[in-house]
């Protein structure tokens, strides 16, 4: 290349554009159609209680409770009388009362009361329905379904979380374990979701830039391999291992959200023992929500990243620019990253593979096909995943 031509002055720069189609989750957007055909975790089973709590997910704003009889429900947050929000509502025995005019809703949005009418339990209450979305709870977990009422996937289970050792148990947690320390992220979902498959960044961020975070194995530059499983884009990185051994850690992200990840800091070897659910907030946050095999309570968190010896809400600004982690990486980019302005080299395979697989679900969904991974019957709502840290014997 000539100077000339290689001269790329910023004066130059033009008016940089992000892949909406991907990135944006709102309802009736391509990405956001998509994610609206899965399950996604809209809090912790104890978020859902006799206070009704504000979520939100895909953009949208929603009230979570859980009535009398142990029902959870998530109900769209204005009432259907007059509109004022059910935050200020009370959870009672049969469901959630608007403070207003004290409409009374089940956890599927049916009016129950309107203690205001001549009849209050009349045909009146049939005529309206506050609208809401179905959940169910597992692993710890709430699920939510934000998509069409006749499109509704069965909740899958996770073979990382049915197949129990003695002794295990699933614990939930929802800090965020895996973005590098931050709980609630002011950037884009996706693009915490490619750093899944993004493996080369592990020995430069993690290992000379936040100082060794990882388990001494994970410090040799990795030869990787690229490949599409069954609902996902996998890295498997090879590293030399104990007595001559090869060690293989395979990552996956899963459509539509969620990265299946092995513990980094531990050398513990086997089926990945935990999945986190990157939930996008909106377009321009995410959250990260856990649920993994656990011996005892609390060991989720137990491996909380480090960086200059500290926890990551400890640093100061000058330690956030000496040791930057996933955090502040991933949030570096931008509440959405520019994609004019990328220039993806081979080592990004990995984050194409992923837009590839991403798009053509889209594409799926638009012409009105069921995406990836969605079973209709509990038979086979069973998925399996290849992730996981293993040490295999070499011929050598
Ligand atoms: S606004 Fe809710 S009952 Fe009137
Ligand atoms: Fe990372």
């Amino acid at each position: 290349m000539s100077a000339a031509t290689n001269v790329r002055s910023a004066y130059g720069l033009e008016r940089p554009t992000y892949n909406a189609k991907l990135t944006e989750v709102g309802r009736g957007t391509p990405m956001g159609e998509l994610l609206r055909r899965y399950w996604h975790p809209v809090g912790m089973a104890s978020d859902a209680g006799a206070t009704p709590r504000p979520v939100k997910i895909l953009g949208e704003e929603l009230i979570l409770f859980r009535d009398g009889q142990g029902q959870a429900g998530l109900v769209y947050p204005r009432c259907c009388h007059r509109g004022t929000t059910l935050y200020y509502g009370k959870v009672e025995e049969r469901g959630i009362r608007c403070c207003y005019h004290g409409w009374l809703f089940d956890v599927e949005g049916r009016c129950l009361e309107m203690p205001c009418e001549p009849n209050p339990t009349g045909a009146q209450c049939q005529r309206v329905r506050q609208p809401w979305y179905p959940v169910e709870e597992r692993y710890g977990l709430v699920f939510a379904y934000l998509g069409p009422p006749d499109k509704k996937p069965v909740l899958p289970r996770y073979e990382c979380l049915e197949v129990l050792q003695p002794g295990e148990f699933v614990e939930a947690d929802d800090s965020s374990i895996g973005s590098g320390g931050i709980a609630i992220a002011p950037c884009n979902w996706l693009q915490h979701f490619e750093n899944v498959v993004d493996p080369y960044h592990v020995p430069i961020l993690h290992g000379s830039f936040s100082g060794p975070q990882f388990a001494a194995q994970m410090n040799a530059f990795p030869k990787v391999k690229f490949e599409y499983g069954r609902q996902s884009v996998k890295a498997t990185s090879i590293r030399p291992g104990p007595d001559g051994r090869r060690f293989r850690r395979v990552t996956e992200a899963v459509v539509p959200t969620l990265r299946v990840v092995a513990n980094p800091q531990v050398a513990q070897y086997g089926m990945v023992e935990s999945i986190g659910w990157t939930l996008p907030i909106d377009d321009t946050h995410y959250r990260i929500y856990v649920a993994g095999r656990v011996r005892e309570k609390g060991e989720l968190t137990k491996f909380k990243s480090r960086y200059n010896g500290k926890a990551w809400a400890e640093l100061t600004p000058e330690e956030h620019q000496k040791f930057p982690g996933d955090t502040e990486a991933q949030v570096g980019q931008g509440a959405i990253t520019f994609h004019s302005e990328e220039h993806l080299m081979s080592s990004d395979q990995g984050v194409s593979m992923l837009r590839i697989l991403l798009q053509k679900q889209i594409d799926i969904v638009a012409s009105g096909g069921n995406p990836i991974g969605v079973a209709f019957d509990e038979g086979s709502a069973y998925v399996k995943f290849d992730a996981g840290q293993y040490l295999d014997e070499t011929s050598t």
